[in-house]
């Protein structure tokens, strides 16, 4: 495909399946009916290379460079912090670029369909809507307005050169302003005008019309340029497929390997192109694309009589919200027809619409139905092998018609259905009486089908209740679903069938103008309606006291932009895979485990070897030394403990070849007996068991009015870095000494295991680190496995190899966030207080034991949050299963123990019927306290943050209207939480904290700076930058940061638990302040000298310029066996009030608001933190109400790429989203009084997931559904839809089956 054609690295490869984005680039082709030229924004890993003949192609490099010009999209998203780690930021400028070159001033709506086919795990979108916000006639009008209050001027380093940004104290004080554009964090008056006039024009040598042929070694390429060509083409070639956008096809060869000798490419020929308006309705050219198509209709639309639209806007519906605009802009309307999948959205419309398909082939031209026959593929209805679409008919509506549509995905956007249906009914005139019915659904098998009896059932009848009674029990007959069908969710699928239905009823009821009887009509439409427009009202309020005296140069606690920014944004940063081809080097594709627990009896290699370009075939007989540790092989042994797991490695000429010889390569197994879950504690084999206890529990109990029990699960998570895990080994060819680049978190973890495995010196092993597209805890461990596998087969070969995992790999190998079960006993009394608690947390740690012992302990010391509970008695087990080991993820355990805690606090408040956030403060820390452990808490700023939060979120006014709402509201409610959190920052161990660094001065003046933290994104260099050129008293522009390396600083601890900026940044001040020492002596005796003249000088005197800082790290002291001590350096507060709406009937939910205040202390970049606390919120608002990850019972993942597993999109974060930080709060021991702030953010997302419950207990108290109940996480529109009881969910449970049946997953 076009992404991997010319090694341009700016062009990003994410998922290789065009679900995020991060490959977009910009096609312009001539169209020669409209004689336009037409832009628009594809996903290059789907594109064939063949099919951009005569298309211009743009990719970020054409956009802007900072070698040329750094155009105005991406100078603004760098100086609003758009990126992080920087690695869906080409893709996000070329979604931008698109558009603005179709559109140079869109609205916000435009802005939002053309983002919600990128997705972004660092930022939380936020501050790329504000940059982008900037473009819209209203962030132009608004660009100054909110910077009344400039009072200071600093310097901000962009690729070296100084740019002025001027900084007023971060106070953005227009919040009553709708739209504003920016959140005080940049500059608008800095950013430079759009001018269209400097973009690149299409070529006209492209212009061209002629048949083309491309003949490859497999396969053959024909794009003829007229219907007569094409027709005769197809004769001969009846199996070759049609490629127009090739997002159905494309992915078949990738996930399921169809090979096709032959393509024919249609794309050029007019007559699949054409548009025209008929008498009875539209005619669409089956080549244009959906993208087109909806514009048509948005034009058509307005045009025409409302009666004659029904079917156009029931397909605009579907139109705006199925796929990305990448997709949309690729697939054709013909590719989606003939494909048929059984969640393509617009087919059940189509065919209730009574569309018509125009064929024609050699032997001349007819026309078919599109109707469920078609859609089944019945053979006499079908196209036959040597016809095509030429276009598609779509008719005019009826005034007697009535047409809907609906759709139900996991994500607002970008996400296929999990149900959808188009309905249509038409009434003899002016009567309620059914004369014609048609309704389809997909989503339920592997078709799309036709509840076609049920329909014929309720000809004649009057549209009335009894007939929905009927209706909805005929379809349920009808439609079939097996319980084992794949996908689950099965009742969740039948309660949407006669959900979509009902919300037809009503909305045909209110078309029909009728009275309504027993059905309240409030809230008939989803909450969101069909559109969604990110951002309507994004402000941060912000305030940090930078000292008044504080010179304008030093960067110190001020928002400096990301020190790679910009690079990011024109793709010139280099990430480990856009290394540059090294001499002779080999790539590397391993052989996983298909079995959860198994002897492997054979391993055969013959096949494998006879591919051509293979050159060996690695396994753990080839392990020099240690192969991985003791709790964890990097080749597998004779045994498989879970699906996944590497067993052995082909290593060829190309990628490809190395994909097809592991395809060549056969192992036998013999099946051992697996553990796959915890829910079965008998079963259960324990890694490790922690625990802690205070007070008296029984006595605790004793003390309670009421005690309560309960259980809770909380699903696992996917890291999802955009950058998958890379390495490239090169040896050096002399004493064994070999280099490491590696996307890694831990790159003295990866020098140790390689040095182990080859049996050589450590000092061997140069492991470097430029940066890391993503980590999130995700490569802390796993990367020093697949360095071992790539430098073992380095080691064998004595060539380079390189080796970058696919998406569905990385998601299949390297485990998450560990799935959690909690049990607890709860004691309290009536006024709310609690007086014990009895916790048992379990975690699944997957094969081996990774980080869980770790990860146990803090779910231990975090599970009291924000509580003191006098009798406290927590028994936390790690437990062991034959799933993918399990790792590190931001947060650590707490987000689990945190969740629930604040379920068991949210159900204590439902027993006593007290308001949650009574029982919340009631049993909060107030003032300083003691820890279960015994570490002492000071608790001020935990109730500041608190009262705050309240505050500033107005949350009673705002409880009072979410009431108030909820009474008018039937089908639709509104949820509000607020949640307090004392996050722990580091680790429990002191030699964790260690740091160390190394500045270099240069005779020109010039610094450079290294330590032993790793950019993730989470801005580190640009902090240890900032640090240096206050402690040297140099401008930012002096210093420099070039990679993380083990020659450089040796033994660094792992970047992670919150702690490395400040600990390095401890290393890189004692450096400065070394240097800067020796230096003060030349400096005295030359005040008025300049920099540049004191470094000359200190040369002249032999001074060495050079120095190491090191910090020995913050003192703790847990002791497990007392289960007492110093756990943590300090402790970051918070709290978040989030507001939600939900759709009753599908389970959809919309985040209205998001408040969150944080006691950061003073930030050193308020700007990086804000965007850690913003990104981490919405990764724990995945975490908690979305991302799911799905196991066969055999224990193989299904959820392996964007398409199974949905991250946040642009649309849903907080439509509202603030964040404060508390002000005038001091951390005495870390640098300049900063907090470690990259992980907290995460449970704080756990507001929505109140919010949501809030909700859902709103509806069931309307429903005389009163009591305590429990939501587990993720709380997915399945579980919303189920919480909600009604008589649809009634009527599937009646119909539910004697579980004889083997489900579909775990
Ligand atoms: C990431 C992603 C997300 C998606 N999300 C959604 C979603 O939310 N909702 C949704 O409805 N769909 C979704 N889709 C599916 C998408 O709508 C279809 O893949 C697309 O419409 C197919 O069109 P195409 O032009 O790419 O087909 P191609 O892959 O080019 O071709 C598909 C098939 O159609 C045949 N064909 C094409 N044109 C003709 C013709 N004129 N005559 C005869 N045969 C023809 C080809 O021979 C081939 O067999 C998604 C796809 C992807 C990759
Ligand atoms: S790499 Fe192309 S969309 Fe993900
Ligand atoms: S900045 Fe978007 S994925 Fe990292």
């Amino acid at each position: 495909t076009a992404a991997f054609a010319v090694r341009l690295s700016g062009t990003k490869y994410g998922c290789g399946i065009g679900g995020c984005g991060a490959c977009t680039v910009m096609i312009s082709t001539y169209e020669p009916t409209s004689k336009k030229i037409m832009h628009y924004p594809a996903n290059s890993c789907l594109l064939p290379i063949c099919s951009l003949h005569s298309s211009a192609v743009t990719t970020v490099e054409g956009v802007g460079s900072t070698k040329t010009r750094v155009h105005p999209i991406q100078e603004r998203l760098a100086k609003c912090h758009g990126s992080q780690c920087g690695f869906c930021t080409p893709g996000m400028v070329m979604s931008m670029y698109a558009l603005l070159r179709n559109h140079p001033e869109p609205s916000m709506e435009q802005i939002t369909a053309a983002l919600d086919g990128n997705l972004c795990r660092c930022t939380g979108y936020r501050p790329i809507i504000d940059t982008y916000k900037s473009f819209t006639g209203v962030g132009r009008k608004t660009n100054r307005s909110p910077f009344s209050k400039v009072s200071t001027n600093f310097e901000c380093s962009v690729s070296g050169s100084l740019t002025k940004i001027r900084f007023s104290e971060l106070l953005c004080s227009h919040l009553s302003t709708k739209n504003l554009m920016h959140s005080g964090l940049c500059n608008p008056e800095e950013f430079q005008p759009v001018d269209p006039t400097q973009e690149f024009i299409f070529p006209p040598e492209l212009m061209q019309k002629r048949t083309l042929v491309f003949r490859g070694e497999r396969t053959t390429w024909i794009s003829p340029t007229n219907l007569r060509e094409l027709l005769e083409l197809k004769a001969m070639y009846p199996k070759a497929p049609l490629i127009v956008g090739n997002t159905s096809v494309g992915l078949e060869m990738k996930r399921d390997g169809v090979h096709h000798p032959v393509f024919i490419h249609p794309t050029r020929i007019p007559d699949l192109h054409v548009v025209s308006n008929t008498n009875n309705g539209l005619v669409i050219g089956a080549a244009c694309s959906l993208a087109q198509l909806r514009d048509i209709l948005m034009k058509v639309v307005p045009e025409l009589p409302e009666e004659k639209t029904k079917i156009f806007r029931a397909l605009l519906q579907q139109l705006k919200t199925l796929a990305g605009e990448q997709i949309r802009s690729l697939a054709s309307l013909g590719g989606h027809i003939v494909s048929r999948g059984s969640t393509w959205d617009l087919n059940p419309v189509l065919a209730v619409g009574n569309s018509v398909l125009s064929l024609a082939s050699k032997d001349g031209t007819r026309q078919i139905p599109l109707n469920d026959q078609f859609l089944a593929g019945y053979e006499n209805a079908d196209l036959k092998p040597k016809e095509i679409i030429v276009s598609v008919f779509i008719p005019y509506s009826k005034k007697d018609d009535f047409v809907s549509a609906f759709r139900q995905a996991e994500r607002r956007r970008n996400a296929v259905s999990v149900v959808n249906s188009g309905m249509r009914v038409l009434f003899k005139p002016n009567t309620d009486i059914i004369m014609d019915m048609n309704i389809l659904y997909g989503g339920t098998g592997p078709i799309t089908v036709s509840a076609r009896k049920s329909c014929q059932r309720l000809i004649g009848r009057q549209w009335n209740e009894q007939m929905l009674d009927e209706a909805c029990k005929l379809v349920l007959g009808e439609i079939s679903l097996s319980p084992s069908a794949p996908g689950g969710k099965v009742e969740y699928r039948r309660t949407l069938l006669v959900s979509f239905l009902f919300k037809f009823y009503l909305e045909v009821l209110y078309g029909l103008n009728k009275m309504v009887s027993g059905f309240p009509l409030n809230g008939l439409r989803s909450p969101t309606g069909p559109h969604c427009i990110a951002a309507t009202g994004y402000h941060i309020l912000i305030k940090q006291d930078v000292d008044p005296v504080q010179p304008p140069q030093d960067p110190v606690g001020r928002p400096i932009m990301h020190q790679s920014g910009v690079k990011h944004a024109t793709g010139e940063a280099v990430y480990c895979n856009d290394i540059r081809a090294v001499d002779e080097e080999l790539f590397l594709a391993v052989v996983t485990s298909s079995r959860a627990h198994a002897k492997i009896v054979t391993i055969d290699v013959s096949e494998a070897l006879k591919v051509p370009g293979v050159v060996d075939v690695v396994t753990a007989e080839d392990v020099p030394g240690k192969n991985g540790t003791d709790d964890e092989q990097a080749y597998a042994k004779d045994e498989v403990i879970c699906v996944g797991q590497i067993v052995c490695a082909v290593v060829a000429e190309s990628a490809v070849q190395a994909k097809q010889g592991v395809e060549k390569m056969k192992i036998e197994y013999e099946d051992l007996e697996p553990i796959l879950t915890i829910e079965v504690i008998s079963q259960l084999s324990f890694f490790c068991l922690k625990k802690i206890e205070q007070g008296n529990i029984e006595e605790g109990f004793k003390s309670a009015d009421e005690i309560i029990e309960g259980e809770i699960h909380i699903g696992g998570q996917e890291h999802f870095y955009l950058e998958t895990n890379s390495v490239l080994v090169v040896p050096r060819g002399e004493d064994n000494e070999m280099d490491v680049h590696v996307s890694t978190q831990d790159a003295a973890r990866v020098q140790e295991f390689v040095a182990l495995a080859l049996d050589v010196q450590s000092s061997k092993i140069m492991c470097h680190t430029k940066r890391v597209g993503g980590a999130f805890g995700g490569k802390i461990t796993k990367p020093a496995i697949f360095a071992v596998v790539a430098a073992v087969a380095a080691n064998k070969t004595g060539r380079p190899i390189r080796f970058t995992l696919e998406r569905d790999e990385d998601m299949l190998i390297t485990g998450g966030r560990h799935p959690f079960f909690g049990k607890y006993k709860v004691g309290f009394t009536n006024d709310g207080r609690i007086t014990a608690a009895d916790i048992e947390p379990y975690i699944n740690a997957g094969c081996t034991l990774d980080d869980s012992e770790m990860v146990i302990e803090y779910v231990v010391l975090k599970t009291d949050n924000a509580y003191k509970i006098p009798n406290l008695r927590i028994r936390g087990r790690a437990c062991k299963t034959n799933l993918p080991s399990n790792t590190a993820f931001r947060g650590f355990g707490f987000p689990q123990s945190g969740l629930f805690t604040e379920s068991w606090i949210t159900t204590v408040a439902t027993q006593t019927g007290l308001p949650q956030e009574k029982i919340r403060e009631i049993n909060m820390y107030k003032e300083v306290n003691l820890t279960p452990f015994k570490e002492e808490l000071d608790a001020t700023n935990l109730v500041k943050c608190w009262k705050e939060c309240m505050e500033k979120s107005e949350y009673y006014s705002r409880k009072t209207a979410v009431e108030e709402f909820n009474k008018q509201n039937y089908w639709k409610k509104k949820g509000i939480a607020i949640i307090p959190m004392k996050f722990s920052v580091g680790f429990n161990a002191t030699q964790y904290h260690q740091a160390a660094a190394l500045v270099h001065i240069y005779t020109d003046g010039s610094v450079l700076v290294t330590h032993g933290g790793i950019e993730l994104g989470q801005g580190i260099h640009t902090k240890m930058l900032q640090i240096a050129s206050r402690e040297l008293k140099v401008p930012l522009s002096y210093v420099h940061f070039c990679e993380t390396s083990t020659i450089t600083v040796p033994n660094a601890i792992v970047t992670a638990g919150s702690i490395g900026s400040d600990v390095n940044g401890k290393a890189v001040q004692n450096a400065c302040q070394i240097l800067r020492k020796r230096l003060e002596p030349i400096i005295n005796k030359n005040p008025e000298g300049k920099w540049e003249d004191w470094i000359t000088e200190a040369y002249d005197q032999s001074v060495s310029l050079s120095a190491t800082g090191y910090f020995r790290g913050y003192m703790v002291n847990m002791n497990w066996d007392t289960g007492e001590g110093q756990a943590f350096p300090y402790f970051v507060f918070g709290a978040a009030c989030s507001e939600v709406e939900i759709d009753c009937l599908t389970g959809d939910h919309k985040n209205i608001r998001t408040d969150i205040v944080m006691d950061a202390c003073f930030s050193i970049n308020p700007a990086v933190d804000i965007g850690q606390i913003e990104g981490a919120f919405v990764q724990g608002v995945g975490l908690y109400t979305m991302e799911e990850i799905k196991f066969s019972p055999e224990g193989e993942q299904y959820t392996l790429g964007p398409d199974t597993y949905k991250i946040p999109a642009v649309c849903d974060i907080p439509e509202q989203f603030r964040v404060y930080l508390l002000p005038n709060s001091r951390n005495p021991i870390a640098i300049y009084s900063a907090k470690g702030i990259g992980e907290a953010g995460l449970f704080l997302g756990c507001s929505v997931f109140f919010a949501i419950w809030d909700a859902v207990a709103a509806v069931r108290k309307e429903r005389g559904l009163t009591g305590t109940f429990t939501l587990n996480s993720p709380l997915t529109i399945e579980r919303i839809r189920m919480a909600c009881a009604d008589n649809f969910t009634e009527m599937v449970r009646l119909d539910d089956h004697n579980g004889l049946f083997w489900p579909w997953n775990l």
